[in-house]
Parts: structure tokens; sequence; C-alpha cells
């Protein structure tokens, strides 16, 4: 049987960590026996400036019909639609909202091997097996609600709203999700317990009160996942210090957002964090990073991020699927990745190497191949 994924390169460095993350799904069906029908569909800025879509009519059906969705990244420097906004979002929203993509989940792992740059030079703060913690987003609602606008008042913008929107529904469901990864993880670093954090800012906003009662009804299905609470403000420094602590912590749209372009930083940058915003039906995995435009066409940036957003995909597709062969494909993409990085022979101009990022991928596969 094979597996429908839909590749949607974007912009910028989109195209190239997307080719090594196609190598690596090319190198698993090689060796696990797993079949993939990979179909790309143009999309992003660059795309919007030629044609005036985003994306074209009938990528997003074809995405609802895939198994999963593979995501570079999108956004181009010239590219805003008539309203201001960034064109090319609307596909990454198109998806969030249209499928339902509620939780977005990610990791903040440090492999061994990894240096962190912090002014300019790398540093050794923090460790390898003391920053393993997920956090898991809203996906759906909070500041992200499509229900904002301006006030003009003779062609002048005198005033600007986002509501921010907190449902019981919307909170409950990721709020269990990431429960349900708590439960079955291997515990925090510090003491091996399995502990879920609540971000929010509850101490101030409705929105939060209402997504820390939810967190607190719920925890009570889950007694052998310890109760955490946190105020976004405070966790930010906290992640910081004291990162092995954590386990999983669960936030709200914008809070998630923040805290995990900062949370990158504990293992190793943007160059290496991955996402999957996960539905109950469908998936979309992605580099957290952008589309880097002043990196682009220079094979130069770290692919390890979007690799291991098709490691994501893989576990997340044994797991719906029951296939044996695909976690066994996720298990050996993730120690392909780890064999990489603490070799560190192979390794892009951010983690303080000089090889290209098609090498990197190359590196990867090899290891894959002969592992
Ligand atoms: C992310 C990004 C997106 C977001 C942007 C590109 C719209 O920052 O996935 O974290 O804000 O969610
Ligand atoms: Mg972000």
């Amino acid at each position: 049987m094979s597996h429908k994924i839909a590749l949607l390169a974007g912009d910028g460095i989109g195209p190239e960590v997307m080719r090594e993350g196609v190598k690596v799904l090319k190198a698993v069906q090689d060796r696990f026996g797993v079949s993939f029908e990979m179909t790309p569909y143009p999309c992003g800025g660059e795309h919007y400036l030629k044609t005036g879509d985003e994306w074209p009519d009938g990528a997003f059906d074809a995405c609802k019909a895939a198994d999963a969705i593979l995501l570079g990244a999108v956004g181009h420097p010239d590219a805003r639609l008539p309203n201001g906004d960034l064109a090319g979002a609307g596909v990454i929203f198109g998806l969030r909202f249209g499928l339902d993509l509620y939780a977005n989940v990610r990791p903040t792992k440090m492999y061994a091997g990894v240096r962190h740059k912090i002014h300019d030079a790398f540093s050794e703060v923090w460790k390898p097996g003391k920053v393993d913690f997920v956090i898991v987003r809203e996906n759906t609602e909070g500041l992200y609600t499509p229900a904002r606008g301006f006030l003009r008042r003779g062609g002048i913008e005198e005033l600007a709203v986002d509501s921010r929107v907190i449902t019981r529904k919307g909170s409950e469901r990721v709020i269990r999700y990431a429960f349900e990864i708590a439960k079955r993880r291997h515990g925090a670093p510090k003491d091996g317990k399995h502990r879920l954090t609540c971000i929010d800012k509850s101490n101030v906003t409705a929105g939060c009160q209402l997504f820390r009662r939810v967190y607190d009804e719920l925890s009570a299905r889950y007694p052998t996942v310890e109760r955490d609470y946190a105020y976004i403000d405070a966790f930010t420094q906290w992640m910081i210090r004291n990162p092995e602590f954590y386990d999983v912590a669960v936030s709200t749209n914008a809070f998630g957002d923040i805290a995990t372009d900062l949370a990158s930083v504990l293992q190793g940058g943007m160059g290496v964090a991955a996402g999957g915003n996960i539905g109950d039906r469908h998936a979309m995995f992605e580099p957290i990073h952008g589309s880097a435009p002043k990196h682009a066409g220079q094979d130069k940036v770290n692919p390890i991020a979007m690799i291991l957003a098709v490691q994501m995909m893989l576990a997340w597709l044994a797991d719906r699927k029951g296939d044996k062969a695909l976690a066994e494909a996720a298990v050996a993409v993730d120690a392909a990745v780890a064999s990489v990085l603490a070799e560190g022979k192979v390794l892009t101009y951010d983690l303080g190497g000089s090889a290209k990022c098609s090498q990197v991928g190359d590196a990867v596969v090899e290891v894959l191949r002969a592992p």
C-alpha cells in the first residue's frame, strides 16, 4: 500500500530543505519496503506574485485527500495580499483551520554533538539529555482567530482589534492531546516524572482562566501525569534556566508560537526544530523556521529541521495506520540524524560546520542505508 504525501515546498529555502526531506523518504522506501506517492504542489508568496493565488485550485482538496502533508516554508519579501497580510500564510492557515489541525506539537530535544549559539559564539550551557521536552501549542483559535480588523475614519486607520477567542472545546482537545503525550513519554530528564505544564496568563486573561480550568478538569483523568503550572512570562525564564524540569507543556496559540522559537535555541536553533500540526484525521509537518529569503538558493541552510519533520510524519503515520515498518523507519531516521550530529563532521554553518544543505541530507541518507 502506498501512502499519499502532499509536498508543499513553498518559498525561499523551502524547496531546498524539501529536497532533502524527499531524499530521506526515498531512502526509507528502499530500506523499509514502504511506498510513498509524493505529489508536489506549488504554493507561497512567489506563486502568488506569478499567479495571483497563494496556491492553485484543488491543492487544498489534494492535501485533504493525502495521508499526510509536508510543508517547507512560505513567505516572500515582496509578496503581500491587498490587505497587507503575508502572501502564503493562507496556505498554512488554510491547512491548520481548514483541516482542523488543532495540536501543534513541537519537540525540543538537544542531540549530542549540537552546540547552540548565544552572543555569536557557540556555548555549552545546555547539555544533551537535559533538554528533551515537547510544547503543544493550540493551533486553531486564540489570538489567531480570524476575528480582527481595523476601524478606518476618512481612510485613516484609527483602531485595530484582534479578538483572542478561547473555547472550551478548543482547549479540551489540545490539552487532552498533550496529556496523552505526557502519559506515554519517558518523563522529564530531571526526575523521570511524567509532567504536563499548563502555560497561560490566567492571572490576567479570562481566556487563560478557562484554559486552566479545563486543564484542571482533565488532569483528574491522568493520575500518572504530574500537574504543573507556569505563567507564560515566568515560563520563558524557567525554560532557559531549568529545561530538564520540563516534559510536556501545553499553551494557547500565540504564547506557543513565541515560546517554541525561544525553545529552539536550547536545541541548537531553528535549523533543527520541527513540528507537526495534528488533527483527528489529518496532519501537516513542517520545520518551524521560515523561508529565510537571504539564505535561499545557496544550498547552505540546515535541512535537519525538515528531516525531523519527516521523522514526525513517519511516526504519526505509523500510529495511525498501525504500520510497523513505518514505526521502524521513524526510529531509524531519528537515529540517523543523531549519528550525523554526534559525528559532527557534516554540519551546516548554524551548527559550526561548513557543509552544504544537500551534504547533510546525503549524510543522513548514508547512515539510513547502511546503519
Ligand atoms: C509558526 C509561524 C507561523 C505562525 C507564521 C509563519 C504565520 O511563525 O508556524 O510558528 O505564526 O504560526
Ligand atoms: Mg512561529
